[in-house]
């Protein structure tokens, strides 16, 4: 048997006959010519068989075979200008590893989106999700190599917790031996004890929120990304923050260029994308939108999605909003020393729409005002107890943030929807695989 090769890799083969091991994701009958386009996972390839150049058995398999059949192929690779590609396969025999049962449900035509999410099993082996699903990874792959070269320790917290961290509503709870538990809302917590213990860390894992309404920007199951540091300021996290939100943006156009043209992503708007981000407060973003939106816009109130858009359209990269009302935000946040009705905290809207990517802020370090804080929020003490154990040893400013992996994917690729930027998404719908 000649050598197996990856499409990938498939140039580093010019001449040579080497065998593909893959799927027949398409195919054009010429009558003595047969060109099939067959996928490994690592890339298509198109292979063309003559009738006169190989045995009969491949040449009628060839004719007959069904989309998304399991085939290994065997041929010449040459260099084809002409093929997807560049190159293509000179068939020289062929066989099948099964037969697809019955027709391919999802075919080159147009399928509406209700019956791609219940074929989502089958459609990941499109064009477009393999784009998506690699931008994704280099993603994930450039968040690592950024944050493991810059000093933060991987420390992985746990899934299953005794307590809310981002409020009681969108709380998933389950069984533990009798008591109650939830799946984690966030590692923040758990950050803040490692951070104290090896001062730079950081956790990356799924992450928990039921939640209630259908948007385009909210999954049941997404993956955050959450540094924490001590001795850390919001001015640092916002610093810290922006670095790495580039340096991924950067390496996805280095590396992913191809995955980005399949997708048709133009990519002038992420070559802007570098330090510094604009920073402007939640003041200031209360009187855009009433400059430019909601004249009536109350100070104190969340910002919806169309008013995040606005604030974003005023510039070319990702902005920083700080200084939120505290009452808005999660019981840790530090209130503003001078001005305690607004917090440290601040959040990343990247634009073209996308809004929040990142939550994130200094968080307090005052245990007489944690402790207040754990009644007005309604929270039970006892589980937190432990937390506030880190502000009675050795307490220090510190900060960190989370990025949501998913809502960085849909704005990197310019989704419509976040359902299309993890494989097997959760959302407020039957699981249905
Ligand atoms: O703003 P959030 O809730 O912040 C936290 O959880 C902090 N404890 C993080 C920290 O400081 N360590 O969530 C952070 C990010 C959001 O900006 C968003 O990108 C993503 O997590 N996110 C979601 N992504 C998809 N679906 C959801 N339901 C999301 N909720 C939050
Ligand atoms: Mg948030």
């Amino acid at each position: 048997m000649s050598e197996p090769a990856y499409i990938q890799d498939i140039g580093g083969y010019e001449g040579k006959t080497v065998t593909v091991q893959g799927w027949v994701a398409d195919k054009t009958d010429k009558g003595k010519l047969q060109f099939l386009r067959v996928r490994d996972g690592t890339g298509v390839i198109q292979a063309t068989l003559f009738q006169k150049a190989v045995p009969p058995e491949a040449f009628d398999l060839a004719k007959h075979v069904a989309q998304e059949s399991s085939v290994v192929v065997t041929g010449e690779v040459r260099k084809e200008p002409r093929a997807p590609g560049g190159y293509e396969l000179s068939v020289s025999d062929m066989h099948a590893v099964q037969l697809a049962r019955g027709e391919f449900p999802i075919t080159p035509k147009e399928h509406g989106i209700e019956f791609l999410m219940q074929n989502r099993h089958l459609w990941l082996r499109s064009s477009r999700q393999h784009a998506i699903l690699r931008i994704r990874a280099t993603i994930i792959r450039a968040i690592r190599n950024w944050l493991d070269d810059n000093g933060f320790l991987l420390v992985d917290t746990p899934i299953l917790t005794p307590a809310a961290v981002e409020g009681t509503t969108t709380l998933f709870e389950t069984d533990f031996y009798g008591e109650p538990a939830f799946l984690t809302q966030s590692g923040q917590l758990y950050n803040e004890a490692n951070a104290m213990a090896f001062g730079k860390v950081y956790c990356f894992g799924p992450t928990f929120r039921a939640e209630k309404s259908k948007t385009r920007r909210h999954l049941s199951e997404f993956w955050m990304v959450e540094p924490e540091w001590a001795f850390g300021t919001l001015d640092d996290y916002m610093n810290v923050a922006e670095q790495m939100v580039s340096y991924v943006v950067q390496t996805v156009l280095q590396e992913r260029a191809t995955e980005l043209k399949a997708l048709e992503r133009d990519t002038t708007f992420l070559e802007k994308i570098v330090p510094p981000f604009p920073r402007i407060s939640y003041d200031e973003a209360v009187e855009i939108i009433r400059a430019r939106g909601d004249a009536n816009f109350k100070w104190g109130d969340d910002f919806g999605a169309p008013d995040e858009t606005l604030i974003s359209e005023q510039f070319d990269r990702p902005v920083f909003v700080h200084h939120y009302p505290t009452d808005m935000k999660a019981f840790y946040m530090a209130p503003d020393p001078i001005r305690p009705a607004v917090c440290l905290s601040a959040d990343l809207l990247a634009p073209e729409g996308y809004g929040e990517v990142i939550g994130g802020g200094q968080r307090s370090d005052n245990l007489e005002y944690l402790e207040a804080q754990l009644l007005k929020h309604n929270l039970p003490r006892a589980p937190y107890e432990w937390y506030l154990d880190l502000r009675k040893y050795g307490s220090v400013p510190h900060c960190g943030f989370g990025l949501g992996v998913e809502r960085t994917v849909a704005w990197i690729c310019k989704l419509d929807h976040v359902r299309e930027t993890i494989a097997f998404p959760r959302m407020l719908e039957k699981i249905m695989q």
